[in-house]
């Protein structure tokens, strides 16, 4: 529509003002933000951007795989795969605390993108597609309330040597998908579910390691694929599983079981400041906590999450 239209010409306008002939990173995760950002900055700067997919190692199962087929074929855009996984999971090691993971994520994030400006010659400018709900929640315009600061706004370390550019960072998410859609990237990416930056490390309650990490890829990918072929999917906002730390007792075959429960999380909401827990039917959920118990090892009981936001937020961290 005309609106989209005006909003993609002024974001195009303000980004050719500040880059000029600058170099500009734009690390895209896969999601409507980041990808969209990408894209307006291809038309706007063209050679000048280098697109980097960093693989962090809290990625959900065949994300990375996903990201690079859907994105660089949509698009036309060369993505770099870094493959970042041992550096990040060695800074989380022993970290418990959510916004110190925050940080550590959103600290290593940047590294990895300083040292591959410095490495396409010397780039300025870092991209983000931070939204206004990111800058609201984090505090950005009020400094008293912060509720958790996301990575991509609050967590940026002091000597960073890369200038932040944020076209997205006055619009909403309807707007961002609008923008999307106008620009030809594909559904597969306009409606998938938002993921956060710090991605598994903040739905892993506690200490985050390889194999936690490795059950609730597992559990998080039934969970999404039963989502999609039901299809309910698109009914939702946010979809996913996490996983608490904490151990409950359980019968197999004749063995009492000492292992993890899994949460599913499900909501749907109009801008993530508010959301409702999704009534996703019980035949439904039964069959998504019989094939996780049953397929995923070391998962002997599943729950469901059925708080509203507030009091409680999307995510468990
Ligand atoms: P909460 O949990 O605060 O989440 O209700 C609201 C929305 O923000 C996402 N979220 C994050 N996104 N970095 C991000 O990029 C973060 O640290 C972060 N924390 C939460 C969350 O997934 C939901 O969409």
């Amino acid at each position: 529509g005309w609106n989209t239209q005006s909003i993609l010409d002024q974001a195009i306008r303000e980004i050719c003002e500040r880059v000029g002939d600058g170099r500009v990173v734009c690390g895209v995760s896969g999601g409507v933000d980041s990808c969209c950002v990408a894209a307006l900055l291809h038309r706007a700067i063209g050679k000048q951007l280098t697109c980097i997919f960093v693989d962090h190692g809290l990625l959900r199962k065949g994300e990375a795989e996903q990201v690079r087929r859907d994105f660089a074929e949509a698009s036309g855009i060369h993505l770099i795969y870094v493959d970042a996984q041992d550096r990040f999971l060695a800074r989380l090691k022993g970290v418990t605390d959510p916004e110190q993971k925050r940080k550590i994520v959103g600290e290593e994030f940047v590294r990895v993108f300083e040292e591959c400006a410095s490495e396409v010659g010397g780039a300025r400018f870092l991209a983000q597609g931070t939204l206004y709900p990111d800058v609201i929640e984090s505090g950005a315009s009020s400094k008293a309330h912060v509720i958790k600061t996301h990575h991509n706004v609050g967590g940026l370390p002091k000597d960073m040597q890369l200038e932040v550019i944020e076209p997205l960072r006055m619009l909403f998410k309807d707007e961002v998908r609008a923008l999307a859609l106008s620009m030809g990237l594909p559904e597969s990416i306009v409606w998938r579910h938002p993921f956060p930056g710090p991605g598994l490390a903040i739905r892993i309650i506690g200490e985050v390691t390889p194999e936690k990490l490795h059950i609730l890829r597992e559990a998080d990918a039934i969970f999404v694929e039963e989502l999609q072929k039901a299809g309910l999917y698109r009914t939702l906002s946010q979809a996913f599983a996490v996983l608490t730390s904490i151990y409950s007792v359980g019968v197999m075959g004749d063995q009492r079981t000492y292992a993890y429960p899994i949460v599913l999380r499900a909501v749907t909401t109009e801008d993530f400041m508010t959301a409702q827990w999704a009534r996703l039917p019980y035949e439904f959920l039964e069959k998504v906590s019989r094939r996780i118990v049953n397929e995923v090892v070391g998962v002997n009981r599943v729950v469901y999450d059925i708080s509203t936001k507030p009091p409680a937020t999307i995510e468990w961290e």
